[in-house]
């Protein structure tokens, strides 16, 4: 079983690349699922049922989110028409969306979790780990992947120690900047961070000269995405069929 992570989609461009290469990827990696984090893909922050539905129709089994799901307020009121959406189980509003995704694929059940660090990351309302083990109380799955968004590598990697043996694979998302720390840890796949589908040319997908003159030059400026041309950042986790465990995961980074 291969399953393709790709990273955080930032903005409609970014939307677009992957909608592009989604199936030369597919098809290349011989990806039997695949997992998409999209909160970043409505004009850098938060998604819009139109994006989501973008992203499915390119091939995603299911569309993780972050801090900024709700950074487009529609959302709110169009998630229940986002079946394959989940958001972070620990943020606020807990009445809007699912925190777990469970789709059969071949003869294996796959289950997919969101959830937010807890490290410089104010929106999160309690530890992930705390709300992991609740929320595997109650998970009857084969093969279990976590997408944790956490801005801090030290907490992603203890929570992959942690969970190694009962989870498949713990993908770190949210920096935006692929790490070279891929590994297989007792069974479990993990990356500290998958990185970022958007524009190449920016600053974690934001126009560099909108963040140098609002960051140095102290001007007050709005946010805009980059533009460009993206780079697609993403692994693959390969999960033996008789074990149900992670054997392989492989840094995928395409550059424009
Ligand atoms: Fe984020």
């Amino acid at each position: 079983m291969n399953i393709l992570f790709l990273g955080d989609v930032v903005s409609e461009s970014g939307c677009e690349s992957v909608s592009r290469k989604i199936h030369e990827i597919r098809s290349g990696y011989h990806v039997d699922f695949t997992i998409i984090n999209a909160e970043n893909a409505a004009h850098g922050k938060g998604v819009t049922a139109k994006l989501y539905n973008q992203l499915i129709d390119a091939g995603a089994d299911v569309i993780t989110l972050g801090n900024h799901a709700f950074a487009k307020r529609e959302i709110l009121y169009s998630f229940q028409d986002c079946p394959c959406m989940i958001r972070p189980a620990n943020m606020e509003p807990f009445d809007v969306g699912q925190s777990v995704f469970i789709k059969e694929c071949g003869t294996k059940k796959i289950a997919v979790i969101n959830l937010l660090g807890q490290i410089f990351m104010s929106r999160a309302t309690d530890d992930p780990v705390h709300v992991c083990e609740e929320l595997l109380k109650d998970i009857d799955a084969d093969i279990i992947i976590v997408d944790l968004h956490a801005e801090a590598t030290s907490e992603k990697i203890m929570f992959a120690h942690y969970f190694a043996d009962a989870l498949t694979a713990v993908i770190g998302t949210h920096t935006h900047v692929q790490t070279a720390d891929e590994r297989i840890i007792n069974g479990c796949a993990f990356i500290s961070d998958v990185g970022m589908c958007g524009p190449y040319d920016s600053i974690l997908g934001r126009d560099i000269e909108e963040v140098i003159d609002r960051s140095i030059n102290r001007i007050n400026t709005t946010y805009l995405p980059a533009n460009g041309p993206s780079v697609i950042c993403g692994c693959l986790i390969t999960v033996d069929d008789e074990t149900n465990r992670a054997v392989e995961i492989e840094r995928i980074q395409i550059r424009p």
